[in-house]
């Protein structure tokens, strides 16, 4: 585990990991609810950082648009810290900076702003000695609001989906790694890939599973979220699938995961994928 992240007096740092693909309907917000959910059952303090203006993460958690009096939005336009944001959920231990759709506009006015990458990153530094993650749900692009989720992580978690074309614009978004790497934050690490929308019943899903575990080796986490009614209902009702059927196949894999996230991050010898690699050497 990266050992370069400023630590806190009250506390070990916070692992931040964010949480990003720019294919859109992938799993991310899912993945952000869930795993944080079930890292929180295990006892972990987690802070989940709605980044998206389309808010999926904070409905998700429960928390309604009226709640969200104070949000990300604020956050990086430097209106408030993250404290003054962060709200709790229906989860001991899982707490929430929510998404308003006036995240959209961030995204254009930072832009002449100085040091606009790095907002989160500072907005953060804070509060990382109160959490043990905190994990960012990122839109799907590749813009302001991404970069400043992979400005402020030392991981990235890239969700994907059993599905055709689901390895399309991922060297995009490597690419935008290794650029974030060499310009703003040389700790980000591809440490985690987690695949998503599994369905037994197809060849093509055990076909994505085999293509991206021969390209990604080690960095895919076993764990494989199946393709489930009940994780897509979940959000209706304002609960992480641990709460709103605890027991379910998709409870049970998103706990799976959350198990290999603890143990990836005590592996010291864990760097995760060499984003460079692909590229023929040239970092
Ligand atoms: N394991 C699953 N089984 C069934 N449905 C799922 C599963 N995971 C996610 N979904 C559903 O698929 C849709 C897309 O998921 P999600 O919102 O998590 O993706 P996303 O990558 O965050 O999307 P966006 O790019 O729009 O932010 C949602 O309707 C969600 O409920
Ligand atoms: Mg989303």
């Amino acid at each position: 585990m990266s050992s370069a992240m400023s630590e806190d007096p009250s506390g070990a740092p916070a692992r931040v990991i964010a949480i990003a693909n720019q294919k859109g309907g992938v799993g991310k917000s899912t993945t952000a609810v869930n795993l944080g959910a079930a890292l929180a059952e295990l006892g972990e303090r987690v802070l989940v950082v709605d980044l998206d203006p389309q808010g999926n993460a904070s409905t998700g958690l429960g928390v309604d648009r009226a709640a969200r009096t104070v949000s990300a939005y604020d956050v990086l336009t430097g209106a408030a810290d993250a404290t003054e944001a962060t709200v709790p959920t229906g989860v001991d231990g899982l707490l929430l900076i929510p998404a308003t759709v006036d995240l959209a506009g961030a995204e254009v006015e930072m832009v002449s702003q100085f040091s606009r990458e790095s907002r989160l990153a500072r907005a953060l530094v804070g509060v990382l000695g109160e959490f043990s993650f905190v994990l960012v749900d990122c839109p799907p692009s590749l813009g302001l609001l991404s970069i400043n989720a992979m400005a402020a992580a030392g991981e990235l978690l890239v969700p994907i989906q059993c599905e055709y074309y689901a390895l399309e614009g991922l060297g995009q978004l490597l690419e935008n790694v290794r650029l974030i790497q060499q310009n703003v934050n040389p700790r980000l690490r591809l440490t985690g890939i987690v695949l998503t929308m599994f369905d037994p019943r197809t060849r093509l899903a055990d076909q994505v599973v085999a293509e991206v575990r021969a390209h990604f080796g080690a960095v895919v986490y076993e764990s494989v979220i199946p393709r489930s009614v009940r994780v897509a209902e979940a959000p209706g009702f304002g609960q992480p699938i641990t709460r709103y059927d605890p027991f379910s196949r998709g409870a049970e894999a998103y706990r799976a995961l959350a198990v290999e996230v603890l143990k990836r991050g005590a592996d010291e010898g864990f760097e995760g994928w060499e984003v460079g690699m692909q590229k023929g050497g040239d970092r």
